[in-house]
């Protein structure tokens, strides 16, 4: 059976372990059109997942601090600017958005000023529908619209949407034109290879999207009938890159800073893009930078692997983050309507639902490393509110942190112990 196109998908089928290459690494930067990008690394567009909050929250993740351990690396390129280079949205229906008031498409394209370079992603089948869309991405100020050529979902593709639509090359077409005709902004397109072994249409695809003004073309290395199960084929990224002069991004199956200069290495893809790891690694797009940085100054790459105190602040803080941005999706709501009325009420109760449905996501992606994990995941779904989870965390760590002191203060007394002993 088919797995469905959910975040049950963050599985992975017999990872391959990659070693760094020698003389590869991920390019510092690269350009989709006039937008220069810089590391060349992109998070994939995850529907649920890559919401404001969690983009930015990346965001911040990927930024050097000045207390890096990488000892090599210079002050003035770490600190420069994050290491995630681009952003995506979730995938935005290109019916709904056309369709919708005013006030609801802009919760459904609501960017803050930090999140730039950023690109906006649409799925669609007809053509005016999705060039009047891509022209309210570009009215919104988002730096690039994106057409997903990719998802497998039932739903999408029955619509002839997401990878329906690769078993239609010519209705392709038209629909690249329409929406580069309507657009100044660079418009992008995200691919699988093709329907199934039997239709792979990825090369013939990127070579139409350089043929239809299109600025860069990003393969998942799947065909849709592949779902998520074995291993992304990077010798179709290999094959597109050779195909065309438009920029190449590679996507499928990096978990490490080592996979990702692997990729580089053997599909000289132009950057790289990265979906399921980024919850359960935020670090990823930092450890990737460090390690292009910590190569350029000493020829050795290096890379932070974070304690579990990183853990504990990294969680605490995407947290808070959803928290406060309900409070502030409240407090413009309130602006909107002075009294609370019944359905502001329901609105209310539908987003701390959203929030806690969120955190238990991420909890579910993110805590698999942490010791004690599973134990701070029944806590986690057993909470009712935003407040309760972050208490919850609180409290893990706070207990985590008890026994870790401990254990220091017995290993302080025996090394001292061992120390008197020697002394004497
Ligand atoms: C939960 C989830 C949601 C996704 N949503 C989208 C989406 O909205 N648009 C899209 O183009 N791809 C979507 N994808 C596919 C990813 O962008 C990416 O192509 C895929 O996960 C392979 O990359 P990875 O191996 O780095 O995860 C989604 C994947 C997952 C796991």
């Amino acid at each position: 059976m088919k797995k469905r196109y959910t975040l049950e998908q963050k599985r992975w089928d017999s990872p391959v372990e990659h070693a760094m290459p020698e003389h590869s690494r991920v390019p510092a930067s690269f350009s989709i059109g006039n937008v220069n990008i810089a590391p060349a690394t992109v998070l994939a567009p995850m529907a649920g997942v890559t919401d404001t909050v969690f983009r930015r929250f990346i965001k911040n993740a990927s930024q050097f601090t000045s207390t890096s351990t990488t000892a090599d690396v210079s002050q003035e390129t770490s600190n420069q600017q994050s290491g995630c280079g681009l952003i995506m949205t979730e995938f935005t229906s290109a019916d709904g958005l056309s369709r919708m008031r005013e006030t609801k498409r802009k919760r459904y394209l609501t960017y803050y000023d930090d999140e730039h370079p950023i690109a906006a992603q649409l799925f669609g089948s007809n053509p005016e529908t999705l060039a009047d869309s891509a022209r309210i991405v570009q009215d919104a100020g988002f730096d690039i619209v994106d057409l997903n050529l990719g998802c497998p979902a039932k739903r999408v593709v029955a619509c002839n949407g997401g990878s329906g639509l690769l078993r239609d090359l010519p209705l392709i077409e038209i629909i690249f034109r329409a929406i580069r005709a309507a657009v100044t902004i660079p418009f992008t397109v995200k691919i699988r290879m093709g329907w199934s072994d039997q239709h792979i249409v990825c090369v013939e695809l990127a070579k139409l999207a350089e043929e239809c003004g299109l600025d860069a073309v990003a393969l998942h290395a799947r065909t849709r009938e592949d779902g998520y199960t074995g291993q992304a084929r990077w010798e179709y990224i290999a094959a597109c890159k050779d195909a065309v002069k438009i920029p190449v991004i590679g996507n499928g199956d990096i978990r490490t800073p080592e996979d990702a200069a692997a990729m580089v290495e053997a599909t000289h893809c132009d950057a790289v893009m990265i979906g399921r790891t980024a919850p359960a690694n935020p670090w990823i797009f930092r450890q990737i930078a460090q390690y292009t940085a910590t190569k350029e100054v000493t020829g050795k790459g290096t890379y932070d692997i974070p304690a579990n105190e990183d853990r504990y602040h990294m969680i605490r803080t995407y947290f808070q983050m959803l928290v406060d941005e309900i409070a502030l999706e409240e407090a413009a709501e309130a602006a909107r309507a002075a009294a609370i009325t019944a359905s502001g009420q329901i609105a209310r109760e539908q987003r701390n639902r959203d929030c806690v449905g969120k955190m238990k996501q991420f909890a579910s992606w993110f805590t698999h490393g942490v010791p004690g994990g599973s134990a701070l995941r029944k806590q986690i779904f057993e909470s009712k509110n935003g407040g309760a989870v972050l208490d919850a965390v609180e409290q893990f760590f706070e207990r985590r942190h008890e026994a870790a002191l401990e254990d220091m203060a017995g290993e302080n007394e025996a090394s001292l112990e061992a120390l008197a002993a020697g002394c004497g």
